[in-house]
């Protein structure tokens, strides 16, 4: 039964390091890792490419629900084609952000994402992990880090991926995105009840994935 299989869901605003804090924390337990931004991302991306109006909800929800995807390797694929660098744009993150908004993309996205919680184990990594899509999780996480702090870090991703990127343009994105994720009626980004808060904005990755494995590890002796 799926309910039996645990799930830690680590939640959190844009650039906290959700990502690599998930990612680091799935490998140590040998869980899977879902990375639920991307299925918005992906959503983002197949409305960009086929100039359907952003804030058309229907048309939307419908190129979300026919979307052939798969994550194979650390690689995303949108039918055969590898998108796991064009998802990462900023244009598509913030088209992400604008989607999210409408509950009928987000239920059109539901299904795909109970689809991961197989054995051992899940670390889910996004806005309403623990709050919609795995309220039962065992451990909640809520992830989070000043917005400086986070726009240094996605300041040095976009370089390192090979984007052009500016920390005054990414500062006010990023708190444009915040905002749009925090305020809207659907799902916005809160902690859980019972969330464990981990502010990041001091720590190493090590640091804070040690955190998260101790929570884990005292949550299953409960
Ligand atoms: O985590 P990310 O930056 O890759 O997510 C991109 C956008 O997708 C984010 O701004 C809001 C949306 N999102 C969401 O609404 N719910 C999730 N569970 C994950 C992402």
């Amino acid at each position: 039964m799926a309910s039996s299989i645990p799930v830690i869901a680590i939640d959190g605003p844009t650039a906290s390091g959700k990502g690599t804090v998930s990612q680091r924390v799935a490998q140590h337990l040998g869980f899977h890792y879902l990375d639920s931004g991307a299925l918005y991302r992906l959503a983002a991306l197949c409305a960009l490419r086929a100039g359907t109006d952003l804030a058309d909800e229907a048309s939307v929800a419908a190129l979300a629900s026919g979307m052939k995807i798969r994550f194979v390797d650390g690689q995303v694929l949108l039918g055969s084609e590898d998108v796991s660098t064009a998802i990462r744009a900023e244009e598509v993150g913030n088209s992400a952000s604008r989607i999210a908004a409408h509950p009928a993309v987000r239920t059109a996205l539901v299904a795909l994402q109970l689809g991961f919680r197989c054995a051992p184990g899940l670390v889910a990594d996004g806005r309403d992990m623990g709050t919609v899509i795995f309220p039962d999780a065992g451990l909640k996480v809520f992830l989070t880090a000043s917005a400086q702090a986070r726009a240094q870090r996605r300041y040095k991703q976009l370089i390192d991926k090979g984007f052009p990127a500016n920390m005054l343009d990414l500062l006010k994105d990023l708190n444009e995105r915040d905002a749009r994720d925090s305020n809207r009626a659907a799902s916005p980004l809160r902690p859980a009840e019972g969330a464990h808060l981990l502010d990041t904005s001091d720590m190493t990755a090590e640091q804070a994935v040690a955190q998260v494995l101790a929570w884990h590890a005292a949550s299953r002796s409960l």
